[in-house]
């Protein structure tokens, strides 16, 4: 069965290729994923969390390992059949584990069959499913849009003599959403995953689905900024206002999103980094607007936030604050295959565990992406070993992400239990400490801390749909928030700096999980709580802890 969504305590990020590799080619699997369905949940050790969602599993040349599909309704060998996914699902939902996939709408592959046709002539039924244009005047592509993987967003096509538009690699084709045939298409694509019970769907890239048609050039900007989603070099030098993000994006994700909503308790998330040239108020409620009940777009911020308690307190509270909480559901996701590792982007061990219990008292449905529970590391990857295409296109070898795409660390010895073959990406130093085997048992193992944070996220519905308010001034390097659901309230405060820091607790109350599930600090007689450096703690009060200065 699936779980109601708002009972869903957390989505939890399996990148296919590096989970559980069971037929031993060096890859994971769908069978993998199945082999390991107890880890995730359904027994005592079980990590206990409720949701899970795939990155692409659909076939594919794997030029941007599956965000590059060539069939949207079958699965690629490499991960097994399309019975298997259906095992899979059947499996998942006997132990209450909601399933999501990973739809890729704007673009195709290059070897899909729909653009093997359209490149074919300028007429037939796929003619118009790309976008094609005839080259500038005086030669060359048709305007200055840029790839975000690296130079001219247009390739040159011998067959047509005319220019196609890829945004990604020019083996990724943008699709011509414009075309009413192309949005029936996607539509049938989404009626045919959730047919097959499929609970949830995230959405690739959506702010490209909509482009100006007139296809104008996209304006310099007068201050390079560095990408919200990490991106440098050229393409930051230009204000994308006509290549991306145009008029009929809400429109079109509607049209998709109604078929979502013909389901019962069936979401789809969006994938969306604020864009900089809009306000995030535009942008966030622009997406919520689409189809509120049943579709969201990712919350990314704390991506590219800074360790700072003011940096975190300002983001949560200027978003929770756009929000209708009887309507929207944030979705915050701190991680995932794009962005550097959690421990390795927040300075440490210690920082990722304050991350950790941050993330999982927050409301809505966030998100965790495979190993960060285990506090894995970004894994060095040699230049000769690198995978990650874009890291050659886009002429910056340091932009691979390959070191967080590394294979899942299930124990330590060859390979770390996720292959018998030699895996597709290496394995560091890390598998040492950071391994389900080792930490399944250790008491205050990052394993150990995000299993409670988990079941007490699905014991305390008011961390999952309770209101939100930062509380007080900001003071030294905490932040602090409240959490109330009728008369339940939670206190949480989170100590971002390197020294000790003293909160007070505005009521009487008691520690549900702190940083530390071993060595809870103490609550003095008068309130007060000595945080330790990157110290967290999740109070359960006994009296509304804004009560006393809402009475004042
Ligand atoms: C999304 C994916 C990323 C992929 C890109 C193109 O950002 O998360 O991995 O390369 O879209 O599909």
């Amino acid at each position: 069965m699936s779980l109601s969504w708002r009972d869903v305590n957390a989505i939890y990020q399996i990148y296919p290729r590096s989970f559980m590799d069971a037929n031993n080619d060096g890859v994971g699997d769908i069978r993998g994923v199945i082999d390991r369905l107890d880890y995730i949940k359904g027994q005592k050790d079980s990590l206990d969390i409720d949701a899970i969602w795939f990155s692409p599993i659909f076939p594919s040349p794997m030029a941007d390992m599956g965000y590059d599909v060539s069939d949207y309704c079958d699965i690629d060998p490499l991960f097994g059949t399309l019975d298997d996914f259906k095992e899979l699902i059947e499996k998942a939902h006997a132990r209450n584990i909601n399933v999501m996939i990973d739809f890729v709408p704007n673009h195709t592959s290059d070897q899909h069959e729909w653009f093997k046709e359209s490149r074919k002539s300028r007429k037939g039924p796929y003619a118009e499913y790309y976008t094609w244009r005839d080259p500038a005047p005086g030669g060359g592509p048709p305007n200055n849009w840029l790839s975000i993987f690296g130079g001219s967003a247009w390739e040159y096509d011998d067959g047509r003599n005319q220019y196609y538009l890829h945004t990604f690699l020019a083996a990724q084709p943008d699709l011509n959403w414009d075309n009413p045939m192309v949005r029936d298409e996607m539509k049938r694509v989404v009626r045919f995953w959730l047919d097959l019970g499929i609970d949830g769907i995230r959405a690739d890239a959506v702010r490209w689905l909509s482009k100006d048609p007139k296809f104008r050039n996209d304006p310099l900007t007068e201050i390079v900024r560095k990408a919200m989603d990490g991106t440098e070099g050229e393409y930051n030098h230009y204000i994308h206002k006509y290549s991306r993000f145009w008029k009929n994006l809400f429109p079109y994700l509607r049209e998709l999103t109604d078929v979502v909503a013909e389901y019962d308790n069936r979401i789809m998330i969006f994938e969306d980094y604020p864009d900089a040239n809009y306000s995030t108020k535009e942008q966030y409620l622009g997406f919520y607007g689409v189809n509120p009940k049943v579709a969201m777009p990712f919350n990314f911020e704390g991506v590219w936030t800074d360790f700072y308690a003011d940096a975190f307190r300002t983001f949560i509270t200027e978003f929770q604050g756009m929000l209708d909480p009887d309507e929207h559901t944030p979705v915050y996701c701190f991680g995932n295959h794009d962005q550097s590792r959690l421990v390795s982007r927040m300075g440490g061990d210690e920082q990722a565990r304050l991350m950790a219990l941050l993330l999982l008292s927050l409301p809505g449905l966030p998100t965790v992406y495979y190993g960060d529970e285990l506090g894995m590391p970004n894994t060095p990857v040699k230049q000769e070993d690198i995978q990650d295409l874009r890291a050659f296109t886009s002429g910056d070898i340091d932009s691979t992400r390959d070191p967080e795409r590394t294979p899942m660390q299930w124990q330590t010895g060859q390979y770390a239990g996720f292959s018998k073959a030699k895996p597709w990406l290496p394995l560091g130093e890390s598998v040492r400490h950071h391994n389900v085997e080792t930490q399944q048992h250790e008491a205050d193992s990052f394993l150990s801390l995000y299993r409670r944070l988990l079941r007490m996220r699905s014991r305390y519905e008011i961390l999952r749909t309770g209101t939100y308010e930062a509380i007080g001034e900001l003071e030294a390097d905490v932040f602090s928030y409240a959490r109330w659901l009728g008369d339940q309230h939670i206190y949480v405060a989170l100590n971002f700096g390197r020294l000790d820091n003293t909160v007070k607790l505005p009521h009487k109350g008691r520690i549900l999980c702190c940083t530390h599930p071993v060595d809870y600090p103490e609550i003095a007689e008068d309130g007060t709580i000595m945080l330790r450096p990157f110290e967290g703690v999740i109070v359960e009060c006994s009296e509304h802890p804004l009560k006393k200065d809402l009475d004042e």
